[in-house]
């Protein structure tokens, strides 16, 4: 439990320093996706500059949601909110969306931006995905962006965002996994963890998680290098940005 809560304290104070501007993001430029894009153009157009300048991911999970007006979406680990905003003009005004953080000055930006947009449809809420403030069977669609592979209890994400599910309702992420395993040298290097590197895991293992949270109709949707979104070392295994959807049947 120890390293639970050291990993815990390490990646706040990572994201916190990010929030707060006094350090660079995950692989040193200005977000997760450094060389990479992330998302289509068009769908960041109406997004202003210091939602889209704080996008911390390795993919793009609402373009492959299917959101539909009215649904209720939360999202895990939120960060500045680039997703949950892109979530809240899919569901409309009907809709809502819960973004869910644990690190405060995350969840200041991101208020600061939903009061910017002056968007009604999003709530920030305080908490671990791996105990989600968030009531049994009352989400249409969980959905995720590069921070399951950052929690050292990915078992109790997986149940959590099952329990916080409607039946009927989906789970959808982007994610960092590998093919093979990190040395357990790797693994113990904190700082890499909280770069989103070396907390994540093998994607057979990954989804293994998944089915014994009770998921059904697992898929790879895609799969594809993290290089140029995460910094990656000789000596790791094949580390990959997926993209990865579920059902609560
Ligand atoms: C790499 S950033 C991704 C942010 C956002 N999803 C995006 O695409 O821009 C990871 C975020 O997850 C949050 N986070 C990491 N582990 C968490 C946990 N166990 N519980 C809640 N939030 C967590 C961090 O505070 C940070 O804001």
């Amino acid at each position: 439990m120890s390293d639970v809560i050291e990993i815990h304290d390490v990646v706040k104070q990572r994201y916190g320093a990010i929030a707060s501007g006094t350090a660079g993001s995950c692989c040193g430029g200005n977000n997760c996706g450094c060389d990479v894009q992330l998302y289509e153009s068009a769908l960041l157009e109406e997004l202003p500059a210091d939602v889209t300048s704080i996008s911390l991911g390795c993919g793009d999970p609402v373009t492959i949601a299917g959101l539909h007006a009215g649904e209720t979406v939360l999202d895990l680990g939120s960060g500045g909110g680039i997703d949950c905003f892109l979530a809240a003009r899919q569901v409309g005004e009907n809709g809502y969306v819960i973004g869910v953080d644990m690190t405060p000055a995350m969840l200041d930006k991101a208020n600061t931006n939903k009061l910017k947009m002056g968007v009604q449809n999003v709530e920030f809420r305080r908490g671990q995905i791996e105990a989600l403030p968030v009531q049994d069977n009352t989400i249409d669609v969980v959905m995720s962006n590069c921070v399951i592979n950052l929690s050292p209890y990915k078992q109790s994400v997986f149940s959590e965002a099952y329990r916080v599910l409607k039946v009927g309702g989906r789970i959808v992420v982007s994610d960092i996994v590998t093919e093979g395993d990190f040395s357990a040298e790797l693994q113990a290097d904190t700082a890499k963890w909280a770069e989103c590197v070396t907390g994540a895991i093998d994607v057979e293992a990954y989804t293994g998680f998944m089915r014994q949270a009770g998921f059904s109709n697992i898929q790879v949707v895609d799969k594809s290098s993290a290089e140029g979104i995460v910094e990656l070392k000789a000596g790791m295994p094949r580390v990959y940005s997926a993209r990865i959807t579920a059902e609560k049947v």
